[in-house]
């Protein structure tokens, strides 16, 4: 679906002398149907990767590869959507023109734009009222979700977000999550890019962290996070003196001071979006985020 072979980028000042090596011998693959994510901090070269794969910047050395083409062919262009990280809609078009617009560009009829633009603001949180006002007069967080719904217009196989949760509120991430998770189960390829790991890393089944252009770690954040070495055991309510009792059973088999009993804590992410929920029920919000799907489950 998507492969890059030892991606290299080194940008050059004015003489054409090298002054910047942003991306180092990047190599990898998206496999149909999976999420990855590529973290790391500010200026570890997600971004230049990610045009690099899109055929938008040129690599000093590497291959691409784009659904077995090249990058530029227009026959992988059509199937894919793409987020930029510095929005570049049309602050004069309303959402629901952009959309007609960007729908137009990718052969989409008349009517198949009609019947797909409703559907694609509802899911990205546009209200029906805000379809027809400037994207000048929109926040930060409205504009990037309008830029979400750009990206989805053609039903892309491949859909590359990068920081997709960038200027948007809890409510607008925990809504591009869904949307991700929502995604997947059609069976889409994405990839996304992060600085901020907590935030997108839960919807993806592989991650690659980049650190000063490499590849520094890579696989299912599952197996990367677990830790072999130590156990947790997740139990109901118990009374005092069966804590006491289990304590003291473990305590055999560990130095007392490894045992730890505690109260696990609902993601914080949930227990806000229960609260705004409570508070405002019929909140402009998209209908989502004003009732989440499920009660936070206690996390072990
Ligand atoms: N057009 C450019 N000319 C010169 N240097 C550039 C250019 N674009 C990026 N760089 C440099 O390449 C490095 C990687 O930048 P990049 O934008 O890919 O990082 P990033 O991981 O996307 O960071 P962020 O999290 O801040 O978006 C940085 O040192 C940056 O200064
Ligand atoms: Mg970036």
């Amino acid at each position: 679906m998507l492969e890059a072979d030892g991606l290299r980028k080194v940008f050059r000042d004015f003489w054409n002398r090298p002054r910047t090596t942003a991306v180092d011998g990047v190599s990898l693959c998206a496999r149909p149907g999976e999420v990855l994510g590529l973290l790391g901090p500010n200026g570890s070269g997600k971004s230049t990767t990610i045009r690099m794969l899109l055929g938008l910047l040129r690599p000093t050395a590497g291959r691409v590869r784009l659904f077995g083409l090249s990058p530029d062919a227009s026959r992988a262009r059509a199937r894919l959507g793409y987020l930029p990280e510095l929005s570049n809609l049309h602050k004069f078009l309303t959402p629901w023109e952009t959309l007609e617009y960007y729908g137009g560009l990718f052969g989409l009829s008349a009517a198949e734009r009609r019947a797909r633009i409703p559907d694609l603001l509802d899911s990205v949180g546009i209200a029906r009222k805000d379809a027809h006002r400037a994207i000048a007069e929109f926040s930060k967080g409205m504009a990037r979700r309008v830029g979400l719904a750009q990206a989805l217009i053609n039903d892309p196989d491949l859909v590359v977000l990068d920081e997709p949760t960038s200027g948007l509120d809890p409510i607008g991430r925990h809504d591009v999550k869904e949307m991700i998770r929502h995604l997947r189960e059609q069976g889409k390829t994405i990839l996304l890019s992060s600085h901020l790991l907590g935030e997108v890393a839960d919807v993806c089944t592989r991650v690659i962290i980049l650190v000063s252009g490499r590849i520094h770690a890579e696989g299912e954040l599952s197996a990367l996070l677990q830790e072999d070495d130590r156990f947790r055991f997740t139990l109901g309510n118990l009374t005092p003196e069966a804590v006491d009792e289990i304590r003291a059973f473990l305590a055999r088999y560990a130095d007392a001071d490894g045992v730890r009993v505690d109260h696990p804590s609902v993601p914080l992410e949930d227990f806000f979006l229960q609260a705004v929920g409570r508070a405002a029920p019929s909140a402009s919000a998209p209908a989502s985020a004003a009732a989440p799907a499920a009660p936070p489950a206690a996390q072990p």
